[in-house]
């Protein structure tokens, strides 16, 4: 069966967007990553991106519309073929008219355990909620914050003494196993 073809949105690091990579690797990965999209220009994992040879599409999204800004994305997407968009640390939120222009084909990881802290902050809040377990999940895109279906999640225990620093690094070990075992999982429950 011919991979399904996906592009990575990022917006800094990039690590979650390494692991996708990564696991491309593996023959039997039912995907392959064909294009990286960054709303930075200078995105630490371009580099990373530019290091593997795959085409990458950097524009700032600062001056214009969110409308303006998404068409570029859709076509940059739509040129590039592709099938499946992971959004891997992006930190703009999409419109609905986007996210219905890729209706259940685009998947995001969130680093809390879905319904619990949609948004920022997570690893803190869950620290001050007092909470014994945190994680990261992967869900489909709606146009609801954070607010999809979830498809995986990958749950750590809270330590004594963590802070939300030592909490954010256990959760991402987690994330770097869980996105790429989610997103081959989608596609081949879907097909391409
Ligand atoms: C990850 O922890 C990801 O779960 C989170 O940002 C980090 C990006 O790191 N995403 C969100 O908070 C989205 N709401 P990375 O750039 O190294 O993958």
């Amino acid at each position: 069966m011919p991979r399904a073809r996906v592009g990575i949105l990022i917006s800094g690091r990039g690590s979650n967007m390494a692991a996708l990579i990564e696991a491309t690797r593996d023959p039997a990965c039912p995907y392959e990553v064909v294009l990286i999209i960054s709303n930075v220009a200078d995105a630490d994992g371009l580099a990373f991106a530019a290091a593997e040879g795959i085409p990458q599409f950097a524009h700032s999204h600062v001056g214009l519309t969110k409308a303006e800004f998404e068409a570029l994305i859709d076509g940059a997407l739509r040129d590039a073929g592709v099938d499946y968009v992971a959004l891997a640390g992006f930190m703009r939120v999409l419109s609905p008219d986007f996210v219905a222009r890729w209706d259940g084909r685009i998947v995001n990881i969130h680093p809390s355990l879905l319904p619990l802290y949609r948004g920022l902050d997570t690893h803190q809040r869950a620290l001050d909620a007092g909470d014994t377990r945190h994680g990261a999940s992967v869900h489909l895109v709606t146009a609801a914050l954070d607010g999809g279906p979830v498809l995986a999640q990958a749950e750590v225990p809270i330590l004594e003494g963590d802070d939300a620093e030592a909490l954010a690094r256990r959760v991402l070990i987690e994330e770097h196993m869980l996105y790429p075992a989610a997103l081959a999982e989608l596609i081949r429950s879907r097909g391409a």
